[in-house]
């Protein structure tokens, strides 16, 4: 064992021991050089807690009981009962959790463990969802400002090597391929599906190709999972109840299909260029269509809400004190936490997928073989 890596399981005591929160550590140059940062960019699946300092709706934020009660205790934000995708991530990374941009700072550095930029609701166009979420390329605006912090404390050298040596995890596109069923959006209804697809394509892109300017290197993707088949979804025909809500998935289908095209394509263009694509869909499907091979009693039925499948999102009484939700007995038997987000169980299963699937299920790098990865 190199004594780096007793530090890193030393500092990893440390962090464990300092518990959930922010790591007030005084030797930034050790953390730059020891430790990958985790960079977050997406959506609900992602959001740590950003939507809770915009001028959002209730529906968009969830700072609210029951959330967050099996592992912090107290409502953080997530949208879940517990942990997300990330916070997992960071935990095999050996990193503490990724404060959310938003959140207001300590004072500390705590910035070079990485920082998560994502939002509830947002999509990857600006039309999607407007004001009711941080979009993606407001998210990457945001990091700009982070990178003036880290320059002016760490220096350009430092934060050059923050930033190749970090990865940058997304997950975008779900909120851009709902948003025309439930508002009136002139992009939808003047292009092709195809072209609309496009650009939610081309729009996340140019994100990645501006991260890659910047410095970074290393990228982990998900593609689109199965909302269409959500508890909220499976009630939005209320003649049809269980059944999946159709027009979505072609464009999920159709996402799917291209973005790997994509991201090869980016590989062969940028020299350095590493990712990792999870192909969620899949792995949340198996999990709706099987629950009990992956230790669920209910794929299909929210633990927390109302209605039929509890598929009303009204955990927590986000829409007003007087609605009243139900709450399931034991979380864990439930795939999905509320109407549309999955349980901390879940997210664990699909972390360790993303983390250290085989090439099948996360390829052709893993996150942990990106974190691992070294640029000489
Ligand atoms: C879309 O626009 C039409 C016509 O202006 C209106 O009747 C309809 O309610 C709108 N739909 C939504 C979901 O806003
Ligand atoms: C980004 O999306 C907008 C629609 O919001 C579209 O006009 C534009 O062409 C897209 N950009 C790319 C690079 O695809
Ligand atoms: C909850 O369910 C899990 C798995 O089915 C089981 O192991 C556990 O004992 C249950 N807990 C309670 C409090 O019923
Ligand atoms: C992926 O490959 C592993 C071993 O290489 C295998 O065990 C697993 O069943 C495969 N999974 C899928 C979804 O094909």
């Amino acid at each position: 064992m190199g004594s780096s890596r007793l530090v890193s399981i030393i500092f990893f005591v440390y962090t464990v021991i300092l518990s959930i929160g922010s790591i007030n550590c005084k030797n930034k140059n050790n953390l730059v050089t020891n430790q990958a940062a985790l960079f977050v960019f997406g959506d609900s699946l992602f959001d740590a807690g950003n939507n809770n300092y915009i001028d959002t709706v209730s529906s968009f934020r969830s700072n609210i009981w029951p959330y967050g009660r099996t592992t912090f205790k107290v409502p953080t934000g997530r949208l879940s009962d517990g942990r997300l995708i990330p916070d997992f991530i960071a935990e095999n990374a050996w990193l503490p959790l990724i404060p959310p941009n938003l959140q207001p700072s300590n004072g500390n550095n705590q910035f070079t463990y990485g920082v998560s930029f994502a939002s509830a609701g947002a999509g990857a166009l600006v039309e999607s969802f407007p004001g009711m979420a941080i979009n993606l390329g407001t998210q990457l605006n945001n990091f700009k400002d982070v990178e003036k912090r880290l320059r002016s404390e760490l220096g350009d050298a430092d934060t050059k090597t923050v930033f190749s040596r970090a990865v940058y995890l997304f997950h975008i596109g779900v909120n851009d391929y709902f948003y025309p069923f439930s508002a009136n959006s002139s992009t939808f209804q003047s292009n092709s599906k195809e072209k609309f697809v496009d650009f939610v394509i081309g729009n996340t892109t140019s994100v990645i190709k501006t991260l890659y300017k910047m410095g970074g290197r290393k990228f982990g993707f998900l593609n689109v999972g199965p909302y269409e088949c959500a508890p909220s979804s499976l009630i939005r025909d209320r003649t049809k109840i269980g059944s999946c809500f159709k027009p979505v998935t072609e464009l999920i289908d159709m996402h799917n299909k291209k973005f790997p095209d994509v991201l090869r394509r980016l590989q062969r263009e940028l020299s350095g260029f590493r990712y990792a694509l999870h192909d969620y869909h899949s792995s949340l499907s198996e999990r709706i269509n099987n629950p009990s091979k992956y230790g669920f009693k209910e794929g299909k039925k929210a633990c927390c809400g109302s209605g039929p499948l509890r598929g009303i999102n009204t955990c927590g009484n986000r829409r007003g004190p007087s609605q009243g939700y139900e709450l399931c007995e034991n979380v864990t038997d439930y795939l999905f936490f509320d109407s549309s987000h999955l349980t901390e169980k879940a997210h664990r299963q699909i972390a360790e997928l993303i983390w250290g699937g085989s090439p099948n299920v996360t390829g052709p790098y893993n996150l942990k073989a990106l974190f691992e990865f070294r640029l000489t």
